[in-house]
């Protein structure tokens, strides 16, 4: 990891490159230990990162994954939406844990958005409403937060100092919601519960963008920690299916206040098969036994709702457009322990659309049903990966398949996960 981990430079963010739960928390953990910290920029709650270590299992939401090093410093920034009840509820998890002090290095963007409850419940009804059409949200409320945000009606933590202003405007926005959607919402409630909360999680609010300015002008590490993925991208993933914030690599610029010249390295996270929560176009989905044997094999199901996760085959040209979008320097491929005992593997390699090439995924429903997935396959291998520790001693299938891979998604492959614990890593130099 040493030799891994100097070709990185200081600044460096992990992002998803297909539909999310790629295994972004796993690699953020392994390498936290060397970052001062360890920074969320956009999304909320609606993340689940997963840490297996020494037995134990750690699933972060809001909180920056690297918390379990107890010298990090973890930063949510100014992009993010924040239930601070809920915070405090995943402080107290990690704390039952046995984890020190970690509201003490926790700091939090006084332009972060505030999610309440309404939130939620709006979220929820929405989706409701759509029946069959619904987007399969985490109805964690994050899209109706960012709504607000945009609307120029959101609450920031900022507005946590000043409580008059605090019940004016949860009040407005509780009146707002309640007339325009016909749906009951509770102001006072809404009030008094952020109010329980308040003199914890003020002291953690300060301009975050100052501090990681100084930090990185003084040579300390931070590392950016992406959620969700590109193809997850309010912008640039599979409208409407997406989550409501820019979770690709621009995201982060914005979503702490970073110059995007101070990011060294991008490393795209990228499972060795597909998987989806929710609704939206899966060009290689597998909706069949052999989908629910990958499903079962991988424990594919979602960190926050427990949902199961759609399987499928790689797709080359998703991550190949998450590459090229983002400027990825690198990639982790994951979970390839996962495919042990499958005898033909099968990666798409190129999307036909009338006969035309495409370079990325379509969008629009007419173009997703005509689309023409052209695979090529590899032959499997039988051997249980999970000890494995360099590259040349995986099964010669095993290696031929990554080396396919990173010719047909043009970016090299530097990390290989070969098992859930933080350890069950192969770095390539
Ligand atoms: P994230 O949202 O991208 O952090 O990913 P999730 O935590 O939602 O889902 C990834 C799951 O795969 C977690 O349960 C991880 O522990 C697990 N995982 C990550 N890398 C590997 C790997 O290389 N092999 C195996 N077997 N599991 C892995
Ligand atoms: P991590 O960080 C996988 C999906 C939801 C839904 C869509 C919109 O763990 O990879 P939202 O609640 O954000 O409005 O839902 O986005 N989604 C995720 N899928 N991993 C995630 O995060 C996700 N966050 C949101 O399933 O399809
Ligand atoms: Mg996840």
């Amino acid at each position: 990891m040493q030799k891994f981990l100097q070709t990185l430079g200081s600044n460096v963010a992990i992002l998803g490159t297909q539909w999310g739960d790629e295994g972004k928390g796993k690699l953020v953990d392994a390498v936290s230990e060397h970052f001062d910290f360890i920074c969320r920029s956009t999304g909320g709650a609606n993340a689940g990162h997963t840490i297996y270590t020494n037995g134990q299992k750690f699933v972060f939401n809001l909180l920056p994954s690297g918390l379990l090093h107890e010298s990090t410093v973890g930063v949510i920034g100014n992009g993010t939406v924040i239930d601070p009840v809920s915070l405090r509820a995943e402080v107290a998890q990690l704390e039952d844990s046995g984890l020190e002090n970690v509201l003490e290095r926790v700091k939090i963007s006084l332009h972060a958005h505030l999610l309440f409850d309404y939130h939620k419940a709006i979220d929820a009804e929405l989706e409701r409403r759509k029946g069959k059409d619904k987007i399969g949200t985490t109805c964690k409320g994050i899209g109706p937060c960012y709504e607000d945000k945009i609307a120029r009606r959101g609450i920031r933590c900022e507005d946590l100092l000043d409580t008059d202003l605090l019940k004016e405007k949860i009040t407005a926005n509780c009146k707002f919601h309640s007339e325009t959607l016909n749906i009951e919402l509770n102001a006072d409630a809404e009030y008094e519960k952020i109010m329980s909360v308040r003199e914890e999680i003020k002291p953690l609010l300060c301009d975050t963008r100052i501090l990681l300015l100084d930090a990185m002008r003084q040579n300390k590490k931070v590392l950016f920690e992406g959620a969700q993925a590109h193809h997850l991208d309010i912008d640039h993933g599979t409208y409407p299916f997406v989550t409501s914030s820019n979770v690709s690599a621009g995201g982060i610029c914005t979503g702490l206040g970073i110059p995007p010249k101070r990011i060294s390295t991008l490393i795209g996270i990228t499972k060795a098969y597909t998987t989806r929560v929710g609704s939206g176009p899966f060009p290689t989905e597998l909706d069949d036994a052999f989908g629910d044997e990958i499903r079962e094999k991988g424990g594919e199901y979602g960190a926050v709702t427990k949902r199961p996760r759609r399987c499928g085959w790689f797709d080359a040209v998703v991550v190949r457009n998450a590459v090229e979008f983002n400027g990825l320097d690198c990639i982790n491929l994951t979970k390839l322990d996962v495919l042990t005992g499958v005898k033909e593997i099968k990666v798409a390699t190129k999307y036909l659309l009338d006969g035309k090439e495409l370079r990325t995924i379509p969008t629009t429903r007419k173009a997703n049903l005509k689309l023409e997935v052209i695979y090529e396959s590899f032959p499997g291998w039988e051997e249980d990966l999970s000890q494995t520790q360099n590259f040349g001693d995986l099964p010669e299938n095993a290696q031929n398949y990554v080396k396919a891979l990173e010719g047909f998604i043009k970016c090299p492959i530097k990390v290989i996960g070969v098992g859930m614990d933080r350890n069950d890593l192969i770095y390539l130099t």
